[in-house]
């Protein structure tokens, strides 16, 4: 047998030994008396903590940790503008929409302006959904000549997470890729009231 040949059997078989050992595990489930590897076990037998237990861990005794200081959730972009017009200026020169307007982002972005943002501007933006037609201002947005057509989208990006006068935040209500993915969305009904045809 050549030498090459052999040392690839060599190593065929090894791997599958690796393999086999790891898809059993180091407990024979045929006879569970019987431990094979006891001391790698530690995994089959761990205590699972729960969320709001005691735990003998952690020097407060609680299992359920504050995270510390400082830290942010992954993905989470803090935000630190004021909510005024001079942070509304400085979001829209700041902050870049992250997302491109491709068919995902625009599909998902329909449904969070449909859930959110129709009650009171219309399903067009031209302000006059429900909330609106019974009295509360629905501010028209869906045209290029609005003032939200003009404004960048970290200015409306700050719009819907500070909230502007009678509008409320909806910083906990919407996350914010949802946020930039309903501006896109808003974009499109902007682009298509400026091509419709004045009457
Ligand atoms: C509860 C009703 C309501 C909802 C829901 C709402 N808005 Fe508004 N929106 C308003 C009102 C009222 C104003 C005018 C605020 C003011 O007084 O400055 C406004 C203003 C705006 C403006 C600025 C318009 C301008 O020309 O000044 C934008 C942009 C905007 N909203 C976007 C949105 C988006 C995007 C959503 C969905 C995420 C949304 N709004 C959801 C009521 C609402």
């Amino acid at each position: 047998m050549n030498t090459a040949f052999a040392k690839h059997i060599k190593l065929t078989g090894f791997a599958l030994v690796l393999l086999a050992a790891s898809l059993s595990g180091c407990r024979v489930e045929r006879e569970p008396n019987y431990e094979w590897l006891p001391w790698l076990n530690y995994m089959f037998f761990s205590s699972a903590a729960e969320t709001n237990t005691a735990n003998t861990v952690f020097k407060n005794k609680l299992t359920n940790q504050v995270p510390p200081a400082g830290t942010i959730p992954r993905g989470f972009t803090p935000l630190h503008f004021t909510a005024d017009d001079a942070g509304r200026t400085a979001a829209g020169e700041q902050l870049v929409n992250p997302f491109k307007p491709d068919e995902d982002t625009l599909k998902r972005g329909k449904v969070v302006f449909t859930t959110f943002c129709t009650p009171c501007h219309g399903t067009t933006g031209a302000g006059d959904g429900p909330v609106s037609k019974r009295g509360m201002p629905g501010f028209p947005i869906g045209a290029a000549d609005n003032n939200a057509g003009k404004w960048p989208d970290g200015y409306l990006f700050h719009i819907v997470t500070y909230g502007r006068g009678v509008m409320p935040s909806y910083a906990s209500q919407i996350k914010q890729e949802d946020r930039w993915k309903a501006i896109l969305y808003l974009r499109t009904l902007q682009q298509s009231a400026k091509a419709a045809p004045t009457p």
